[in-house]
């Protein structure tokens, strides 16, 4: 693995994310990175593409920075001008495209490394992490943490979930409990298993609680 190239990436991130305070800052990519090195090794999957497609896999999310396209630009600049090989790049690019999550349109990366490195990004979404991340999201956009009269949307589109103005709570039933069951890897399954049940702890908890029934 090209250890200096890793650690210019991980200081790239660094600084790109230093005002972001969404749930989806540099700690964020870090975990990322540290989860999917985990489960790659377990994997046999190449370790630099896992590293690198890990740390960059929201260089361009629209949510973070608005004016970078679809064409990677961040992600590429950086893999440009830090020499990685045109064709690594195009790898990593293709993995960073296929990632995220995209409702009931989701895709499933076709290289062991971009699995590894979606169901790394799918496990910070879930447990203890993932309900502080989802609560944060909301706090950032202004939603409320529940409301009984507005129930949860099913199998929505890749547009209707971006375009979704529901309740945290709601955010739960919408994606996060249907993360667990599509992990690709067995080392991602066995972690989402037990973070899927902490948050459904939680929920019933958060939902009796606001019943009054405790
Ligand atoms: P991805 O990295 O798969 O694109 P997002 O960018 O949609 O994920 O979300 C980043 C974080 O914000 C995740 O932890 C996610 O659960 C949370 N989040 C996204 N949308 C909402 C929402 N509508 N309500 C609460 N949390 C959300
Ligand atoms: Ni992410």
């Amino acid at each position: 693995m090209n250890e200096t190239l890793i650690d210019r990436a991980m200081t790239y991130v660094k600084n790109l994310f230093i005002d972001d305070f969404s749930g989806h800052d540099y700690y964020h990519t870090l975990r990322v990175y540290n989860t999917a090195m985990r489960i790659a090794q377990a994997e046999n999957a190449d370790l630099t593409t896992v590293a690198l497609a890990a740390l960059l896999h929201d260089a361009d999310d629209r949510k973070l920075s608005p004016k970078t396209t679809q064409n990677k630009d961040n992600a590429r600049r950086f893999m440009r001008e830090n020499h990685v090989d045109d064709e690594t790049a195009e790898r990593i690019c293709k993995i960073i495209g296929d990632i995220s999550y995209a409702g009931s349109n989701s895709v499933k990366p076709d290289s062991i490394e971009g699995k590894c490195v979606q169901d790394a990004d799918r496990l910070d979404a879930i447990g203890a992490i993932g309900i502080g991340r989802a609560f944060a999201y909301g706090g950032n956009h202004s939603r409320l943490m529940h409301h009984p009269d507005i129930l949860p949307r099913r199998n929505m589109t890749a547009e209707e979930y971006r375009n979704s103005n529901s309740t945290t709570i709601n955010h739960f039933y919408e994606k996060l409990l249907n993360l667990k069951d599509m992990m690709n890897t067995e080392g991602a399954k066995a972690i989402a298993r037990e973070r899927d049940a902490y948050m459904r702890e939680f929920l019933s908890e958060f939902l009796d609680e606001w019943d009054g029934v405790k």
